[in-house]
């Protein structure tokens, strides 16, 4: 499959916020905001979002495509010049198992060092064996910290780390 990572542009915003409804209404489990919460943004809360993540230097919004097609993404933030948080990470469930997550993965991490971060970390579901999978081949581990999802929820999320 010809798929092609690309961070997007701060005018973007449109694409970021129509791959993120599909994302939380797929796979609301995944994510600690909702699709409610998402869909009542006005269109202005994304644009300002998109235009400051988009063009701040320590951020990235990735997003893969393949045929034109965006089937996937994820953003990654460095904090404290050398953290690197990744989250948001979706791949289009017709085109899972191709190897896009990891390259989505890959690359955020590519981004991450080349901009100092020396370590990295992100939450998972407990029960979300298909990212425990792809993130513990890139090398991540589990910490053992633990927290709710979000609040009031029963699912539990648990960080993992890796050096870079
Ligand atoms: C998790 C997710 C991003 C994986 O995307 P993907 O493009 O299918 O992943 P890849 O094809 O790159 O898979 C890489 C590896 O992860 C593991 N993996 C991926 N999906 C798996 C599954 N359903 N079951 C078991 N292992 C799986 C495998 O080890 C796989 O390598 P392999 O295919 O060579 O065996 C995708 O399933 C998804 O979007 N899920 C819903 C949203 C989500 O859970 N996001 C993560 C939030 S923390």
């Amino acid at each position: 499959m010809d798929v092609r990572i690309r961070a997007i542009d701060g005018d973007e915003w449109r694409l970021w916020r129509s791959l993120r409804m599909r994302a939380v209404e797929e796979a609301p489990d995944a994510f600690r905001s909702t699709l409610g919460q998402e869909s009542a943004e006005a269109d202005d809360w994304w644009i300002e979002l998109i235009k400051k993540t988009a063009d701040h230097p320590y951020d990235v919004l990735l997003v893969a495509e393949a045929a034109g097609d965006a089937v996937g993404m994820l953003f990654g933030r460095v904090n404290e010049g050398e953290l690197l948080d990744v989250g948001s990470m979706w791949v289009e469930p017709e085109v899972r198992r191709n190897g896009i997550g990891r390259r989505l993965l890959a690359n955020a991490v590519e981004w991450g060092v080349s901009v100092g971060a020396v370590r990295a970390e992100l939450w998972v579901g407990k029960d979300n064996t298909a990212a425990q999978r792809l993130y513990e081949q890139a090398g991540f581990v589990p910490t053992g910290e633990t927290e709710p999802l979000r609040a009031g929820s029963d699912l539990v999320v648990e960080k993992l780390v890796v050096d870079l």
